[in-house]
């Protein structure tokens, strides 16, 4: 039996340390061609060579998703590997302001709305040639068989089911991401891509582990705690970890979901009943 990713090629925009570094090995496991995006050279090719030593395929392309020219630049380095794209995963993500809206100045949600939102706008736009040849074209005469279709997947947040306070700049960006995957979800839909989003609660890995050290070391107590007080508002009495968050992800890629675009799959170990 063939892998879910078996035979296509899934661009990774802001691989990072955690989730990115684990969907490239995970997807690359399920069979597919990997490119790795971010700022982070090194980084990158540390990912690379982790997929190759996993007997998997992978190329690393810096790019710098806040710039035009740097997202072109990345979509002509794809083009000199392959024809078609059938996988788009827009991650890019750096920590916002955190404060509350009264001392947040307006520079700084429009950085977060630039980078999450704009980002995976100009992100699509630059790739949608290159998905749009990824995806098969229907036959009138066979309107019982599904077409592969290509398939971008941004990722969002749980934020945007809550209004806690100092999330807000955070949740403006990615509230409007959503909005923006339902807006190209609509408007690609007929070019054979769909576009849905991911709205982890949490994603226990290195970037969040970080997180908690810092919360344990300003209020006092250790990472533990942070973890135990955070994880009593689930279902499931814990978090996600970047695997759980990393196989919907997989599946929203694959073709076993080829009937979904325009969605917002929420993956929290029940916080939010959405
Ligand atoms: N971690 C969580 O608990 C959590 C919870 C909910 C949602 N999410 C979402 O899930 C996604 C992955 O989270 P994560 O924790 O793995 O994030 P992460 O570790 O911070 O990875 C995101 C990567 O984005 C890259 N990036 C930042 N600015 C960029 C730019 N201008 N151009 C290209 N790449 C850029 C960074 O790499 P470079 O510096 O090398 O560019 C960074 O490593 C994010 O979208 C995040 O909002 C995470």
């Amino acid at each position: 039996m063939s892998e879910p990713l078996q035979g296509k090629t899934v661009v990774i925009v802001g691989a990072g340390p955690g989730f990115g570094r684990t969907l490239a090995l995970r997807a690359a496991e399920q069979g597919a061609t990997v490119v790795v995006a971010a700022r982070t050279a090194s980084r990158l090719d540390g990912i690379v060579d982790e997929v190759r030593a996993a007997g998997g395929t992978a190329i690393a392309a810096a790019v710098d998703a806040t710039e035009p020219d740097s997202v072109r630049a990345l979509r002509e380095t794809v083009a000199q590997h392959t024809d078609a794209v059938h996988g788009l995963v827009y991650s890019a993500f750096a920590v916002p302001s955190m404060k509350p809206l009264a001392q947040t100045d307006h520079e700084q949600i429009s950085r977060g709305i630039d980078l999450s939102v704009l980002g995976a706008l100009r992100t699509t736009q630059e790739f949608t040639p290159l998905l749009e040849a990824g995806a098969e074209t229907p036959d009138a005469e066979q309107i019982d068989a599904a077409p592969a279709s290509s398939s971008v997947v941004m990722m969002a947040s749980a934020v945007i089911h809550h209004s806690r306070e100092r999330y807000a700049g955070y949740k403006i960006a990615k509230t409007a991401l959503v909005a923006l995957g339902h807006s190209l979800a609509t408007e690609l839909g007929p070019r054979g891509i769909r576009v849905n989003t991911v709205a982890p609660g949490y994603i226990y890995g290195e970037t969040l582990k970080g997180y908690f050290e810092h919360l344990a070391g300003k209020y006092g107590g250790t990472v533990e705690d942070v973890y135990a007080h955070t994880a009593e508002k689930m279902d499931l009495r814990r978090l996600p970890g970047e695997r759980e968050i990393v196989d919907p992800v997989v599946f929203l890629l694959s073709d076993a979901a080829s009937a979904i675009t325009g969605q917002t799959l929420t993956v929290d170990c029940g916080e939010f009943h959405t």
